[in-house]
C-alpha cells in the first residue's frame, strides 16, 4: 500500500524538492506550510498518515510544539525532524523529544529516502508489535476466563463431593448425624483464630468433613454397638484412619486431606493411634480436628451414652490440655468460646 507521508516547512522551495524526491519513490506526498496546517490535517485525516516531515524553524506554532502535539494525540505517526545545517544538538533534543530521527538541511535525496525508509519499517514493526500485544492479551485474557470458569465447575464437583462422602459416613453411623459438618465448623473457627492461611482453611474445611471416611470399612453393627467393644472390634475401631486414607489415597482432589484423616486420632503426648505421633509431630490440621472431633463427640447422643453437657465436655477438653490435646489450641478454643458455636 502507498504510504503517505505529510512534509511541513515554510519554505516553499524546500517543501517543492521533498515533495519531488519523495514522490519519485513513490510515496504519497501532502505539504504543509506551517504547524496549524499539519494539525488541521491531522485531525481529518490522521489514520491516512504513516509519516512527517517536520521542519523545526517555522512561523507560529515551532516544530517542537507541533511534534509535543503528535506525540501526545497521534502516538502511532512517526516524525522526522529537519533541522539547520549540522545542528546536531537541536536533532538529539528532537529524538528526546519523541522524534524518530532527524534530517540536516540540506537534505540530501539518498539520506531522506534510506531514513524515511527505515523510519516507516520500524514504525510498521512497531504497530505490528503492538497488534500482537493486543492479540495476545485477548487471548491471555480469554485463557483466564476459561481457567476460572474451569476452577469454579472443579470447585463446585469438589464441595458436592465431599457432601456426599459425608453423608455417607453419617448414614453408616447413625449416632453421628450432623458431626461431621458440626466438626467442620469448629474446626474452620479455629483455624480462622489461629491465623492459618487460606490453603489451609480450605484443608481444614475439606479434611474435617472427611476424617472419619474410613468409617465406611468398619461393619455397621460394630459402628453402632450399644455394648463395650471387644479388644478386636476396638482394634477394628481404631484402624479407620488407615482405611480413610487408603480411601482418598487415589483421588487426587483429597490427597491434601490425609493428614487429618489419617493422624486425627493421635494424642499430643504421643499415645493416641494409629502412629503414636506426638506434640507438633502431629500435622496442625489433625491437631485442630482431634480437638474439634473429641468436643462434638462429647456433646452429641451416642449409641453408648447420652450427651454431655457444654460445661462438662468444656472441663474435660482443659483437664486433657496438654496430654491429648494441643496446649494452644485448647487456649485459643476456651478464649474464643468456640464450644458456643
Ligand atoms: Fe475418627
Amino acid at each position: 500500500m502507498t504510504k503517505h507521508i505529510v512534509t511541513t516547512d515554510d519554505d516553499q522551495a524546500i517543501r517543492k524538492v521533498l515533495q519531488i524526491m519523495l514522490r519519485k519513490e513513490g510515496f504519497d506526498v501532502s505539504a504543509c506550510k506551517n504547524g496549524d496546517e499539519l494539525l488541521a490535517i491531522l485531525k481529518q485525516d490522521s489514520q491516512n498518515i504513516d509519516l512527517v516531515l517536520l521542519d523545526i524553524k517555522m512561523p507560529g506554532l515551532s516544530g517542537f510544539e507541533v511534534l509535543e502535539i503528535i506525540r501526545r494525540h497521534y502516538p502511532k505517526i512517526p516524525v522526522i525532524m529537519l533541522t539547520a545545517f549540522n545542528d546536531l544538538d537541536t536533532g538529539m533534543k528532537a529524538i528526546r523529544a519523541g522524534a524518530s530521527d532527524y534530517l540536516a538541511k540540506p537534505v540530501r535525496r539518498e539520506e531522506l529516502i534510506s531514513c524515511v525508509q527505515r523510519v516507516l519499517s520500524e514504525s510498521e514493526l512497531e504497530q505490528e508489535l503492538v497488534a500482537e500485544q493486543t492479540q495476545y492479551k485477548a487471548y491471555q485474557k480469554e485463557l483466564e476466563d476459561k481457567l476460572h470458569d474451569a476452577l469454579s465447575i472443579l470447585e463446585n464437583t469438589t464441595r458436592a463431593t465431599l457432601e456426599a462422602f459425608s453423608e455417607t459416613i453419617e448414614q453408616k453411623d447413625a449416632y453421628t448425624k450432623g458431626h461431621c459438618s458440626r466438626v467442620r465448623n469448629i474446626v474452620v473457627a479455629l483455624g480462622r483464630a489461629l491465623n492459618v492461611s487460606d490453603e489451609m482453611l480450605q484443608i481444614l474445611e475439606g479434611g474435617s468433613l472427611l476424617h472419619d471416611i474410613g468409617k465406611i470399612g468398619i461393619p455397621e453393627q460394630i459402628l453402632n454397638k450399644a455394648t463395650p467393644l471387644n479388644e478386636e472390634e476396638e482394634a477394628l475401631i481404631k484402624m479407620h484412619p488407615v482405611f480413610g486414607e487408603r480411601i482418598v489415597m487415589y483421588i487426587h482432589l483429597f490427597q491434601s486431606y490425609r493428614p487429618i484423616i489419617r493422624s486425627h486420632h493421635e494424642r499430643y503426648d504421643g499415645k493416641g493411634y494409629p502412629d503414636g505421633l506426638k506434640g507438633k509431630d502431629i500435622p496442625l490440621e489433625a491437631r485442630i480436628t482431634a480437638l474439634a472431633d473429641s468436643f462434638d463427640a462429647m456433646t452429641s447422643d451416642r449409641s453408648y451414652r447420652a450427651a454431655l453437657p457444654t460445661e462438662i465436655a468444656v472441663e474435660e477438653i482443659k483437664l486433657c490440655s496438654g496430654t491429648q490435646f494441643d496446649p494452644e489450641i485448647v487456649d485459643v478454643f476456651l478464649d474464643k468460646e468456640l464450644y458456643l458455636l
